[in-house]
């Protein structure tokens, strides 16, 4: 395409370092998309003809049908997806073909392009996201009453209602959502216009291919419209939040189900099983959630890097925008494919949680707050409630099976309302603070959370 300036043909190893087309040739419908906006607005401007603009639509027409059946086998020696179809365009239609790139250069081409590629997948991502926030809240709304062990630094902390840990993934997904938001208004900014870097001194309507191809706004400065990849971080940054936060949840559900907590069950579909250990059930599905949040890490930190000594405006760099982002959305998909179906298929054994509470420490926190009730500072009431917690360590009794009399050789006066308190279903329900796990508590959030669905 610009042999006009050039006395040799560009080496061959030179073409395959350069091209993009191994990435860049799933962007061809989005591609076409934009060229149509562009050869309307030249037409509406009188810089093509009606007839040429026909010819233009009818040959896109027949290229998509190439590249949906299949036919249209790029070639690589072009460069990438825009001389691709620009050329079978010009090898359709002659002339008309030739005249589509009047104003517009890769520069803002490309960027058009990826815009409208990333508010799409976007989009995608977005309703799956809603998939798997449903997923939770039938959970939360199931597991309501189960009771599970609620830990810090992984100790054994307080029970829990297990909504209310369904509840807390959804609440982390509920921010990503935010995040994806404002990943697509940044996206949300049409460059086509801004020529290589300058503009253009054709009489080009900018507003009028930003509406078309249903952008809300454009790019105010070419040079940075050409230049700028913030919308690519942006993405990224959303994605790589919202794959850690689906990461921690796969943790969870790991540990949960091992042997040793053993209080969750995973459904056979989404396990495999060990090559030489008959009895192996493993839980890769989880782990390979776990283990891909890691390359999208790293593909935050490569825009980053690719941006951070990039002089203004476009430099050959900012071709490999693609690649981390391409494969990060790939992730992404993958993990909302399997995530909704695993979390609703997921069984929580309640007799196997309540025997990891054999030792009643987990109300130890209950029994303090009783005695503040009955006017001993809470400092004083942490204090008995430690000595007695330290007995029965020594002793190995539980806090279920002592008797009023043992509770008063370390509290001082109690009454019988302290038995009842030392109960699981009673230490759930009474924690009943704002957001708390009581099980009221858990209805609230469940409303409010398909309140935030219902408004999607
Ligand atoms: N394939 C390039 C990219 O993805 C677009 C080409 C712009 N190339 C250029 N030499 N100005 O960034």
């Amino acid at each position: 395409m610009w042999k006009g300036r050039f006395s040799q043909e560009t080496d061959r190893k030179v073409q395959a370092f350069s091209q993009s087309l191994d990435l860049d040739w799933r962007l061809a419908r989005w591609d076409i998309r934009g060229s149509l906006a562009h050869a309307e607005m030249l037409a509406k401007q009188d810089l093509i003809s009606q007839e040429e603009l026909e010819a233009i639509r009818s040959g896109f027409q027949e290229i998509m049908d190439e590249i949906e059946r299949g036919d249209f086998i790029p070639d690589e020696s072009l460069e990438d997806v825009h001389m691709n179809l620009e050329h079978r365009l010009t090898e359709k239609i002659g002339d008309a073909g030739a005249r589509l790139h009047t104003g517009r250069s890769r520069n803002d081409q490309v960027g058009t392009t990826m815009r409208l590629y990333v508010k799409d997948v976007l989009c995608q991502v977005k309703s799956g996201m809603i998939d798997l926030m449903d997923a939770l809240l039938n959970r939360a709304e199931s597991h309501r009453e189960t009771i599970v062990p609620g830990y810090t630094h992984l100790q054994q902390a307080q029970p829990v209602s297990m909504g209310h840990l369904w509840m807390a993934y959804f609440q982390s997904f509920s921010r990503d959502l935010k995040r994806l938001e404002f990943a697509m208004d940044e996206a949300d900014e049409c460059p086509l216009g801004c020529g290589a870097l300058a503009g253009s001194t054709l009489p080009l309507d900018r507003e009028y291919t930003a509406e078309a191809l249903g952008f809300s706004r454009l790019c105010e400065n070419s040079m940075d419209g050409v230049g700028q990849r913030d919308y690519i971080f942006d993405a990224l940054s959303f994605s790589t939040m919202f794959a850690v936060h689906c990461s921690r949840m796969a943790e969870d559900l790991i540990i949960y189900s091992s042997a040793e907590f053993g209080w969750l069950k995973l459904p056979d579909a989404f396990c495999t099983g060990s090559s030489m250990m008959p009895q192996k059930k493993n839980p890769d599905v989880l782990e390979l959630v776990r283990g891909r949040t890691g390359q999208m890490i790293g593909h935050l930190v490569d825009i980053l890097a690719t941006l951070k000594g990039l002089p203004m405006t476009y430099d050959r760099d900012l071709q490999e925008d693609k690649r981390g982002l391409f494969s990060s959305f790939d992730v992404l998909s993958h993990v909302l494919g399997v995530l909704p179906s695993l979390v609703r298929a997921i069984e929580v054994d309640a007799d196997r949680a309540a025997e990891s509470f054999a030792d009643g420490l987990a109300l130890a926190t209950d029994v303090a707050e009783y005695l503040v009730t009955r006017g001993v500072p809470f400092r004083e009431a942490h204090h008995r409630v430690g000595s007695l917690v330290g007995w029965c360590v020594r002793e190995e009794r539980s806090l279920f099976d002592l008797t009023l009399e043992d509770f008063e050789d370390f509290l001082g006066d109690v009454d019988e309302n302290l038995l009842s308190l030392v109960d699981l279903e009673a230490a759930v329900a009474r924690r009943d603070t704002l957001g708390g796990t009581g099980f009221r508590q858990v209805s609230r959030q469940i409303e409010r959370g398909r309140d935030l669905l219902s408004r999607l």
